[in-house]
């Protein structure tokens, strides 16, 4: 043992070995010192530059005034041919348990809690977005093809997280139109 560290003339596959690991280190470095840079200037750049829209409601008076008070929930034609709907998630249901939307139309989705996080998702569509007590989730979607879709809460909320999901029903454009002139707020909850 003694005799191989005392070798004056190393073994030149030995140093060949020594290098290749003293690069794959240099390269181990670098990855972490990347990743060390990535996230402070995401965090920096986050605190700098917060998000352009936030808008907030008060979730203990949801039920009593606002956007989000029950005859408001639903599907409503806008004047310009768009349709908003708005829904509301608690532990463990969606209100309106069925959002109607029209196909070929742009849809913007105003969403918050009544109580804690929850997550808002249409099944096979890129939709996603968490409901968060105290804010209003928006996002504008756009439907192809009429069908009913899956509505899955998908942020734990409690025991009852599982059962918690509600429908998408998608229906044809001229459909919509003909039953948003009967009623100003549309859903599919029978
Ligand atoms: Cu609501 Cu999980």
């Amino acid at each position: 043992m003694s005799d191989l560290v005392s070798t004056p003339s190393p073994d030149p596959a030995a140093e060949h070995a020594e290098r290749i690991e003293h690069r794959w280190a240099a390269v181990m470095v670098a990855i972490i010192v990347l990743l060390v840079a990535i996230t402070t200037f995401a965090a920096l750049h986050h605190a700098a530059v917060p998000q352009a829209r936030v808008e907030t409601v008060d979730p203990r008076t949801l039920h009593l005034s606002g956007e989000f008070i029950e005859g408001n929930l639903g599907s409503a034609l806008e004047p310009d041919g768009s349709v908003t709907v708005r829904a509301v998630g608690q532990q463990y249901s969606f209100t309106p348990s069925c959002l109607l939307v029209p196909t070929d139309t742009q849809v913007t989705f105003r969403m918050t809690s009544a109580d804690v996080v929850h997550g808002f998702l249409v099944a096979g569509t890129n939709i996603n977005l968490m409901l968060v007590p105290g804010y209003i989730s928006s996002l504008r979607a756009r439907f192809d093809a009429p069908g009913e879709r899956l509505m899955p809460c998908h942020e734990f909320c409690g025991v009852g997280h599982e059962g918690m999901w509600a429908r998408v029903k998608i229906v044809d454009k001229a459909a919509f139109a003909a039953l948003a002139a009967q009623q100003r707020r549309l859903s599919c909850v029978e």
